[in-house]
């Protein structure tokens, strides 16, 4: 790997299980101009007959028309997967993991084709979809296949039990890879399952429908609908549905939790954070800065368990905010498609422009703003990397999820008063500490109100690792033993 690349966020995340082909052309992906639902095994019209547009959110241009699902269509959708359910969570744990095993191989062998779709569709860089979503959602299928027949062991003398239809509903910052987080272990679990995507990235997940397909796994073990709230809405309410697991907003969350009360239906929520990553004077300060830039910048900002607070001990405040401007110089926004770029396109024109409220309201509160000076495409959704200095604890910029490149700086003296200060916010999913003392590590992550605390390092995600948060992020754990647990009745 040459020193260039080498510089790039997200080189944590290369992993030995990277299948990485070189997606960047694009000539041998075939894209269809309509997308139908993917039902009981076959891809079909929907009741309505409306379909909507997906674009490239680097260029604006319409990519495809997908189908929009009714009710009749996730009424059509849930009778399958229960009809499914009947054979599915009666044939062999060994049966089934193979199944997912082929789903794993399979998205190896195409992984190509998903990166490419998965960054047209969303605008993330290539070489993260390459690097990073495709080998990761891949490794999740591999991952839980593993369990599928060794759930009694797993949890030993607890006679393990699937659920029946799950319904799960996924949000457009990792499109591919949460699909992968939500079905895997569903199948393993023995669960059949209805999915439906986010309405501004449908197409990878439509793509692992035409797997599910290839794959032979049996009709409606999984079916894929797609539509907006309305949809997820219909979703949720149907009544022959045993859980809901859902990623997205804290608001939508809130509501899904509303609706079924008072129904048996399970519930998981991923939901937003607004992660603290402290640097301690005693942090070696390249990879801390570096952790930083990976923190906030990968993906756009639009990860749930991004580091968008920073807090720096006040005495090395100043070489760390001179560093982390220099190095937010050298990051290249622009055409995601390039694997040179490390920022890509915003999801869509909506979360654009709640970012740039986002920025007028940080302005008008005081902090002071910041922006790298690089160059941007005239046509597409983008944004600079962004800090805003001498923020406040009260700002709504720092109790709030921008969901962008946005990081908001506050300074601290003492480990009490940066514990206080972490804590003190509404959501708790992650936090990241740099500190050259095991001591403090293992102290103050202790003290964390966050489900993911990240030493030394962020953003690093494996299938083995539970995952999920505390308070307004959420309940309730996605990968490793705890992720199949939601999947399960003892
Ligand atoms: P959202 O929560 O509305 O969308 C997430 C998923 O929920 C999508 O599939 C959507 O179609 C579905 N959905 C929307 N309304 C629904 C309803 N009433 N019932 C069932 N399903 C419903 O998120 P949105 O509007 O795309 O983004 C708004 C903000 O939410 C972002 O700016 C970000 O702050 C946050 N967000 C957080 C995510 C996370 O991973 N924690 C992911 C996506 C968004
Ligand atoms: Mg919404």
């Amino acid at each position: 790997m040459s020193k260039k690349q080498e510089n790039k966020i997200g080189l944590d995340f290369k992993t030995d299980w990277a299948y990485a082909p070189a997606p960047e052309d694009t000539k041998h992906i075939t894209l269809q101009k309509q997308y139908d639902l993917f039902i009981d095994g076959k891809f079909v019209k929907p009741n309505s007959k409306k379909y909507f547009d997906t674009i490239n959110p680097a260029t604006e241009q319409k990519i495809a028309e997908v189908a929009e699902a009714d009710e009749k269509d996730v009424d059509k959708a849930v009778k399958a997967a229960r009809k499914a359910f009947e054979k599915w969570s009666k044939i062999s744990a060994k049966e089934r993991g193979k199944y997912i095993y082929r789903i794993a191989r399979l998205m190896q062998e195409r992984a190509r084709e998903f990166a490419v779709i998965e960054t047209m569709n969303g605008g993330k860089c290539i070489r993260e979809s390459r690097d990073i979503d495709v080998p990761l959602a891949a490794n999740h299928f591999f991952y839980n296949a593993g369990w599928a027949d060794k759930l009694e062991y797993a949890f030993p003398n607890r006679n393990p039990q699937p659920l029946g239809v799950a319904g799960q509903i996924i949000p457009w910052n990792f499109p591919l890879l949460m699909a992968a987080w939500k079905i895997a272990p569903a199948l393993a679990a023995g669960n059949t399952v209805v999915l439906k995507p986010a309405e501004t990235t449908s197409l990878t997940a439509l793509k692992l429908a035409e797997l599910f397909r290839d794959s032979g796994l049996p009709d409606g073990v999984v079916n894929i609908i797609t539509g907006a709230g309305k949809t997820g809405a219909a979703m949720v309410n149907h009544p022959d549905i045993n859980k809901i697991a859902f990623t997205g907003s804290t608001d939508v969350g809130k509501m899904i939790q509303k609706s079924i009360a008072g129904t048996d239906k399970k519930l998981t929520l991923e939901l937003g954070g607004k992660a603290a990553n402290i640097i301690f004077e005693d942090a070696p300060i390249d990879q801390a800065v570096e952790g930083v830039i990976n923190g906030i910048f990968f993906n756009q900002g639009h990860v749930c368990c991004a580091g968008s607070r920073l807090f720096i001990q006040e005495s090395v405040a100043d070489i760390v905010i001179r560093k982390l401007k220099d190095r937010m110089e050298s990051l290249i926004v622009g055409d995601p498609m390039d694997k040179n770029t490390d920022i890509g396109a915003i999801n869509s024109k909506e979360q654009l422009l709640k970012i740039q409220e986002y920025i007028k309201i940080g302005k008008n509160e005081g902090a002071d703003f910041y922006q790298s000076s690089c160059a941007i495409p005239s046509k597409g959704y983008y944004c600079r990397p962004t800090l805003f200095l001498n923020a406040s604890q009260s700002h709504r910029i720092v109790q709030e999820e921008i969901f962008g490149p946005v990081l908001t700086i506050q300074t601290f003296r003492t480990i009490e008063e940066v514990i206080e200060k972490a804590n003190n916010i509404a959501y708790g999913l992650s936090a990241g500490i740099w500190t050259d003392k095991g001591s403090k590590i293992f102290n103050i992550s202790s003290k964390m109100r966050a489900g993911v605390v990240w030493a030394n390092t962020y953003n690093k995600f494996d299938p083995a690792s539970p995952f999920g948060g505390y308070k307004e992020s959420g309940f309730g754990r996605e990968g490793g033993l705890h992720g199949l647990m939601p999947y399960l009745k003892f």
